[in-house]
């Protein structure tokens, strides 16, 4: 093939700088910046809009035509044919898992869903009050303490058993952040489970009490994990990557992915797109908050909508939508649910409303996930939490691919625009020697 070529000429000068262009199997192709740096130049790309920052095998996704593949497979298809377990064998694996594959995997994560006792007295520290989101990514990051001299991130085992290890513990850490804030005793996790009945037994039950969990809400929590297990590289991921690129330690790498899905923008628009149903209320207020939404006055926005990728629709929340039904069906909310009421007239006015068709602004995965999570009788502040269970995997093979291959220390530069080199004022020198 070829070798393609950019070209790159600045101010109009004859000289112009040449950088390789590489094919993509899907998707755009690259231009390869980084010959630039001894032209002089560095590229400038405030928020990562048209920058690739590593090659990568994983995820996949056109966002214009609402396309999310893992390792080649179609998020809908996932949806209706895999398991959360199994697509985390995709994820980390590149291909689904042959049957005593799949068995082996399971069973090793079965095995290791017990956290070491000392976790406990991590959460003995905190307020009752606290957010669940700042004891996850605080005792996620205390696990380094507990695998950190065993460990060798240049051993592929080493990291195939960080990975389940991380994978198996985080419902357990997750329902953990739960019952310290409601006052409940921590519930062991029970191997006779999936993973995500596992998961609501944690929540859910108590010593005194079993929770029966029904096969309809089990399968909606493991498909709102499995739905959530990779998005390519989203800011959580690239910073999983970032914090994994100086070799430190895995459960640190995702203390920091927690963090940085944390915020609204990311993993918190779940909570948020509650927190907005409960304050507008009732239908009859739903005109004053599109209202607020669409005044270029106002930074008002509505939280669910919109997506940095997806400008067409986002294809998990098709498959959310339909969850919803079930999970709403099931628990016998779906006739006078005003919540549900109003997510739904929301939703039509989005898909009517000239501005958020002109701006591409579709109901997105947490619009319904919230919704969901909330028939679920999960609260609302542990949504984000919730993102973060499901998203281990994909932080984790992203890590895994980043860590086995060649990587250098991820360093972005800047364009500075603050003062020149300038000195220390006399006056304060002799000021201070007086
Ligand atoms: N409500 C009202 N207007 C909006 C919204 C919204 N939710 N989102 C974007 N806009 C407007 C924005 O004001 C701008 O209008 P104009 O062109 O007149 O200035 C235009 O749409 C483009 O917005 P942008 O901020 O340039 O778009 P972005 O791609 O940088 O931002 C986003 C994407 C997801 C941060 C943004 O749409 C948003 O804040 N949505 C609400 C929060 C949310 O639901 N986040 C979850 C994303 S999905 C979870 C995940 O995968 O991590």
């Amino acid at each position: 093939m070829t070798e393609r070529k950019a070209q790159l000429i600045v101010d109009g000068k004859p000289e112009s700088v040449e950088l390789p262009v590489y094919e993509s199997s899907l998707g755009p192709d690259v231009v390869d910046v980084r010959g630039l740096i001894s032209s002089g130049y560095f590229t400038y790309d405030p928020g990562f809009m048209s920058t690739a920052a590593c090659d990568s095998d994983i995820t996949f996704i056109n966002g214009s035509e609402g396309v999310l593949l893992y390792r080649g497979y179609p998020i809908e298809q996932l949806a209706e044919h895999s398991s959360y377990l199994e697509t985390c064998y995709l994820l980390l694996h590149g291909e689904l898992p042959d049957a005593g594959e799949k068995l082996e995997f399971e069973n090793n994560i079965r095995y290791h869903t017990m956290v070491d006792q000392q976790i406990h007295q991590f959460f003995n520290g905190f307020p009752r009050t606290s957010h669940p989101m700042s004891m996850l990514v605080s005792v996620v990051g205390a696990l380094s303490a507990f695998y950190h001299h065993t460990l060798d991130i240049s051993d592929p085992e080493h990291r195939m058993l960080v990975a389940r290890r991380i994978i198996a513990k985080m419902p357990t850490l997750a329902a953990m952040c739960y019952k310290h804030g409601v006052g409940q005793p921590f519930m062991y996790p029970r191997n006779s489970l999936g993973f995500a009945e596992n998961f609501l037994h944690m929540m859910f039950g108590t010593p005194c009490e079993e929770k029966e969990v029904s096969p309809v809400l089990a399968r909606a929590m493991d498909l709102i994990f499995l739905l959530h297990a990779d998005h390519e590289q989203n800011a959580s991921t690239s910073t999983v990557r970032l914090a994994g690129s100086t070799g430190a330690n895995p459960f640190s790498c995702i203390a920091a992915g927690i963090a940085a899905l944390w915020g609204p923008a990311h993993g918190g628009a779940n909570e948020a797109v509650l927190d907005m149903l409960d304050e507008i209320g009732s239908e009859s207020r739903i005109d004053e908050f599109i209202a607020r939404a669409k005044d270029p006055n106002d930074p008002y926005r509505l939280m669910g909508f919109g997506h940095r990728v997806y400008k067409n629709f986002d294809p998990r929340a098709t498959v959310m939508r339909e969850v919803c039904n079930e999970v709403l069906e099931e628990v016998g909310e779906a006739a006078d649910n005003t919540l549900f009421r109003i997510a739904r007239r929301l939703e039509r006015i989005a898909l009517e409303d000239d501005y958020f068709i002109q701006r591409k602004l579709y109901p997105n995965v947490d619009f319904y996930s919230g919704i969901i999570l909330k028939a679920l009788g999960i609260p609302t502040s542990m949504f984000t939490v919730i993102f973060a269970t499901g998203r281990t995997p994909g932080w984790m093979a992203h890590w895994n691919e980043m860590v086995s291959g060649p990587y250098r220390i991820g360093r972005p530069r800047q364009l500075y625009r603050g003062p020149a080199k300038r000195d220390y004022p006399a006056a304060r020198i002799t000021a201070k020697a007086s």
